[in-house]
């Protein structure tokens, strides 16, 4: 992780992986954006699980094994349990110790449900213990998450879920559609500044994985749609000339210099469908809200 870090922060362009924007507070805020009246991802997501939940558990059958791949407060897949009714729930989070409450609160509330807690980053590679049932499994990747990864690295992904599938299974997800970039732009730079206190929290969590000295005052959040790449950036850019230390590093960065913090990409639906079809799944329902700004698709793993 030490090594991820630093070669991120020396590089020519400096990045972090936003997969750091999650530590105990970083996954409270990202909560609290999901609040916000210009953050619609999750909303309207939610929308179109509430209006068409039972076509997708119809789509789906009960019985499943639902892996929730960043699971987070789990809160998602627990509105789809009284529909859906999986037989185990397999919960997956960077952030294990939020995860761990999650599920403990979870289980009180849903005691028939077999539930396992993973503490993992997934985007590395899915690996699955043996106590995960092999039997119809559902990946389930709701919140456009898979917008974090290049397209390129999105169909990589999927191929490898693919293949933790027999044919039963399959795979939930929800994609964040392109719109208008003032929409865009809006959900990624909030008035009230949570997202901006969300990127720059990042500082602080490298200040104890990499033992920098951040000073989260010398920068400031940048968020905007760029169209040429269809995806949302978020950056962090220094205020004024600075320099930082790390464990094994350190660099200087000039007045407005910057550090990539995440990638968000917006898919049209013909795209979104592709690259599932691309990675071995066969969409066979998708479900938008009334202004197609979200797609939530149900894919069924199809033969190699
Ligand atoms: C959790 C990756 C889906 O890209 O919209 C929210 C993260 N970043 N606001 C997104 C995020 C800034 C979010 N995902």
């Amino acid at each position: 992780m030490l090594a991820e870090i630093s070669a991120g922060l020396a590089a020519n362009h400096a990045h972090v992986s936003p997969k750091f924007l999650y530590d105990a507070l970083g996954s409270r805020l990202f909560e609290a954006i999901c609040e916000l009246p210009e953050y619609y991802p999750t909303r309207t997501e939610a929308g179109i699980f509430a209006a068409h939940g039972e076509a997708i558990a119809r789509a789906i059958g009960p019985g499943a094994t639902l892996i929730d791949l960043g699971a987070g407060n789990c809160a998602k897949a627990a509105s789809l349990f009284p529909l859906l009714q999986p037989a185990q729930y397999v919960a997956i989070d960077i952030s294990a110790d939020f995860l761990r409450e999650s599920i403990e609160r979870l289980q009180q509330r849903f005691p028939r449900i077999d539930m396992l807690g993973l503490g993992q980053d997934f985007s590395a590679g899915l690996d699955l213990p043996a106590s995960v049932r092999t039997a119809q499994r559902l990946f389930f990747y709701p919140g456009s998450s898979i917008g974090n990864f290049t397209p390129d690295e999105a169909g990589a992904f999927l191929r490898r879920a693919r293949a933790q599938c027999d044919t039963d299974g399959g795979l939930l997800i929800g994609i964040d559609l392109v719109k208008d970039s003032d929409v865009l732009d809006a959900a990624y730079d909030d008035a009230l500044g949570v997202t901006a206190a969300f990127n720059l929290n990042l500082l602080r969590h490298l200040n104890v994985l990499a033992g920098a000295d951040f000073d989260v005052r010398q920068w400031r959040h940048r968020g905007s749609f760029n169209a040429a790449q269809s995806r949302i950036e978020m950056h962090l850019e220094a205020r004024h000339d600075l320099t930082v230390h790390w464990q094994g590093g350190q660099r200087s960065f000039q007045a407005h210099e910057r550090i990539h913090t995440e990638n968000s990409y917006k898919y049209r639906q013909s795209a979104a469908v592709g690259l599932l079809e691309q990675a071995g799944f066969q969409a066979s329902e998708v479900w938008t809200d009334p202004q197609g700004w979200f797609a939530v698709i149900h894919a069924r793993a199809i033969g190699n």
